[in-house]
C-alpha cells in the first residue's frame, strides 16, 4: 500500500458474524430472517462493529441450513425476499455498516436445477458441471476420498451408473471448476450481488474448490490414532489446497477488484483451515492477489489448556511472522461450526479472549452472541437439527450447540421470536441477554462494546504495528503503535496476581472497574487484561 494512502475499510473494520436463522425472527415462525437483521442494525451500529457477514439465506432445502444452495440469486422465503435484502443493505450502508455474503461456491444443493440436469443423463449439457466418475473396477467408489460428514466423498447415482463427488453431505454435490462454464456461472452470481451493493464475500470451503485432476488416492495419515475422526485417517493432499483452487480464487478477486474503488473496496475472505505456511498462500501474491485475508482459526483451534500467556505469544508470533508483507492478519474466536468460546474457556478467560481478539493486529470477526458470553446449548439427541451431526454422531454431538437463538431479553421467546424457536433458547437467557447486560456496567457486553469503541478511536489499535514486550511468567504483553501513538496490552492469563513494570494511563481493564493513571508497577489481578497508554 502507498504510504499516505487511506487505510482500506476492511483493515479497520470489525466483522460481526450473523447466523441469520438464529439472530432475530420477525414473522413468528421461530426462524431468524432478513427483516430481523434489519431490525437489529441499530444494535450492531451501537455495539461498534463495521461489517456484518450474513450466513447463507438463498433458497435451499436447508439440509445444511443454507450451505446447500438451490438458487444463488434469490432469498429463501423462510428468510424473506429480495426486496427485504435490498432494504437491509441500504439501511446497513446508511449506518456505515458493510455487508458481506456467504458465497457457497464449492458445491450446490442436489436440488439445484444445475445438478438435477447434470444427473438426468450422461450426455446432459450440465453433466460436466459436477464431478462424475465411473465406479472403481470393484464396483465401489472411484477412490478413497472421504467426506467431512462421514463416509466416502462419493455417492453412486444408480440412474446413470456413475458416482458424483461431495466433500460434505451427498445432498451437496461438488461443482467442477475445471469446466470454465462453472467459473463463469459463479462469477455471474457474484456480479448479481455486487450490483445489489454487497461489500464482499466469505468463500465457503475455499480450500476445496478443485481436486486432483488424476483422482489419486489420498495417502494414510501416520498420525491417525483410534478416537480421531475417520476422515483424519487420510492426508488430504489431493483434495485440499490444489493450485487450481488458487486460480479460481484469483478469478474471484479480479472480479471484486473491478467492482472496487478507493473507500469502496469489495472484499474476499476465504474459509481455510490450514497451518500457517499453507494458510498464507491464500493471500496470493502482490501481483496476483487472492483473498484480502483467509480467516485465521488458530484461536478457535487452540485447546483450552493451551490458553496460556506463553502459548498465545508463540501462536501470535508464529502467525505474524508467516504473513507476507502485504498480508493483513485476521482473528476469529468462534463460528457456527465450533463450540462457543465461553464454553471452551469459561467466563473469566472469555473476557481475556475478547480483549485479545480486539487488540491484536488484524481484522477481528465476532460471532453473534459471543459478546454476551452465550454458551453452547445442550440439545437432546432426538432434538438435533444439524443433519451432519445426526448422521455422523447419531445426534450425540452436533453444531446446533453453537447456533442457539440470540437472547435479546427475558421475555418467553427471549425477544428472538414470538413463536417456537427452531432450536432451544440458551437456558440462562432470562439473566444472560442484551437488555440485562446493558444494565450491568461490568458485563461482557459492556466490555466488548468498550473495546470496539476504543479500537475505533485508537489508530494504534486498529492499524498499528505489533511487538511483544517482556513480562513475568503467566503474562502476555504487547505494544501496538503507529508513528504518533503507542498503546500496550497486558494480559494476565494466570490465576495469581502479577506485577508488571509499566507506567501510564489505564484505558481499560477487562474487569471494567479501573481507569486512569496507574501506579508503577501495575498489579494485575488473576485473569485481568489492561490496556495502557504508556507515559511518554
Ligand atoms: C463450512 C460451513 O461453515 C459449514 O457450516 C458448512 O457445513 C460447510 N462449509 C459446507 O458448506
Amino acid at each position: 500500500m502507498d504510504a499516505g494512502a487511506p487505510v482500506p475499510w476492511w483493515r479497520i473494520a470489525v466483522v460481526y458474524h450473523v447466523y441469520v436463522r438464529s439472530f432475530q425472527d420477525t414473522d413468528g415462525d421461530g426462524v431468524g430472517d432478513l427483516p430481523g437483521v434489519l431490525q437489529r442494525l441499530d444494535y450492531l451500529a451501537d455495539l461498534g462493529v463495521e461489517a456484518v457477514w450474513l450466513s447463507p439465506f438463498y433458497p435451499s432445502p436447508q439440509r445444511d441450513f443454507g450451505y446447500d444452495v438451490a438458487e444463488y440469486r434469490d432469498v429463501d422465503p423462510v428468510f424473506g425476499t429480495l426486496a427485504d435484502f435490498d432494504r437491509l443493505i441500504s439501511q446497513a450502508h446508511a449506518r456505515g455498516l458493510r455487508v458481506i455474503l456467504d458465497l457457497v461456491a464449492n458445491h450446490t444443493s442436489s436440488d439445484h436445477p444445475w445438478f438435477v440436469e447434470s444427473r438426468s443423463h450422461r450426455m446432459s449439457a450440465k453433466r460436466e458441471w459436477y464431478v462424475w466418475r465411473d465406479p472403481h473396477p470393484d464396483g465401489g467408489p472411484p477412490n478413497n476420498w472421504l467426506s467431512f460428514f462421514g463416509g466416502p466423498a462419493w455417492t453412486l447415482d444408480p440412474h446413470t451408473g456413475q458416482y458424483y463427488l461431495h466433500h460434505y453431505l451427498p445432498e451437496q454435490p461438488d461443482l467442477n471448476y475445471r469446466n470454465p462454464e462453472v467459473l463463469e456461472a459463479m462469477l455471474e452470481v457474484m456480479r448479481f450481488w455486487l450490483e445489489r451493493g454487497v461489500d464482499g464475500f466469505r468463500v465457503d470451503s475455499a480450500s476445496h474448490l478443485v481436486e486432483d485432476a488424476h483422482f489419486r488416492d489420498e495417502p494414510p495419515n501416520p498420525a491417525w490414532r483410534p478416537g480421531m475422526r475417520e476422515r483424519d485417517r487420510l492426508l488430504h493432499v489431493h483434495t485440499e489446497h490444489q493450485p487450481e483452487t488458487h486460480e479460481v480464487l484469483r478469478h474471484f478477486r479480479t472480479l471484486l477488484d473491478r467492482y472496487s474503488e478507493p473507500g469502496r473496496e469489495r472484499i474476499l475472505i476465504g474459509e481455510v483451515y490450514a497451518p500457517n505456511p499453507i494458510l498464507v498462500s491464500y493471500y496470493g501474491t502482490s501481483e496476483s492477489p487472492e483473498c484480502h485475508f483467509p480467516f485465521n482459526f488458530a484461536l478457535v483451534d487452540l485447546p483450552a489448556e493451551r490458553w496460556t500467556a506463553e502459548d498465545l505469544k508463540a501462536l501470535v508470533e508464529a502467525y505474524e511472522s508467516s504473513l507476507p508483507d502485504w498480508g493483513w492478519p485476521s482473528w476469529v474466536l468462534g463460528n457456527h461450526d465450533r463450540p462457543r468460546v465461553a464454553s471452551r474457556l469459561g467466563e473469566e478467560r472469555t473476557r481475556l479472549a475478547h480483549f485479545l481478539l480486539l487488540t491484536l493486529r488484524g481484522t477481528p470477526t465476532l460471532y453473534y452472541g459471543d459478546e454476551l458470553a452465550v454458551r453452547d446449548v445442550e440439545i437432546l439427541p432426538d432434538q438435533v437439527r444439524d443433519l451432519p451431526g445426526l448422521r455422523e454422531y447419531g445426534g450425540r454431538w452436533s453444531r446446533d450447540a453453537a447456533r442457539a437463538p440470540m437472547p435479546w431479553d427475558d421475555s418467553p421467546g427471549a425477544g428472538f421470536t414470538t413463536g417456537t424457536p427452531w432450536l432451544p433458547l440458551p437456558p440462562d437467557f432470562r439473566v444472560r441477554n442484551v437488555v440485562a447486560q446493558r444494565q450491568d456496567p461490568g458485563s461482557m457486553l459492556h466490555l466488548v462494546r468498550h473495546l470496539l469503541h476504543l479500537r475505533r478511536q485508537t489508530p494504534a489499535l486498529s492499524v498499528g504495528a505489533y511487538r511483544s514486550l517482556p513480562t513475568p511468567p503467566g503474562v502476555y504483553a504487547y505494544e501496538r503503535f503507529t508513528d504518533r501513538e503507542r498503546v500496550q496490552a497486558v494480559l494476565n492469563f494466570s490465576d495469581r496476581t502479577r506485577s508488571v513494570e509499566a507506567a501510564g494511563e489505564i484505558l481499560l481493564s477487562t474487569h471494567l472497574d479501573r481507569f486512569g493513571r496507574g501506579r508503577t508497577p501495575v498489579e494485575l489481578r488473576p485473569y485481568e487484561g489492561i490496556l495502557l497508554r504508556p507515559s511518554a
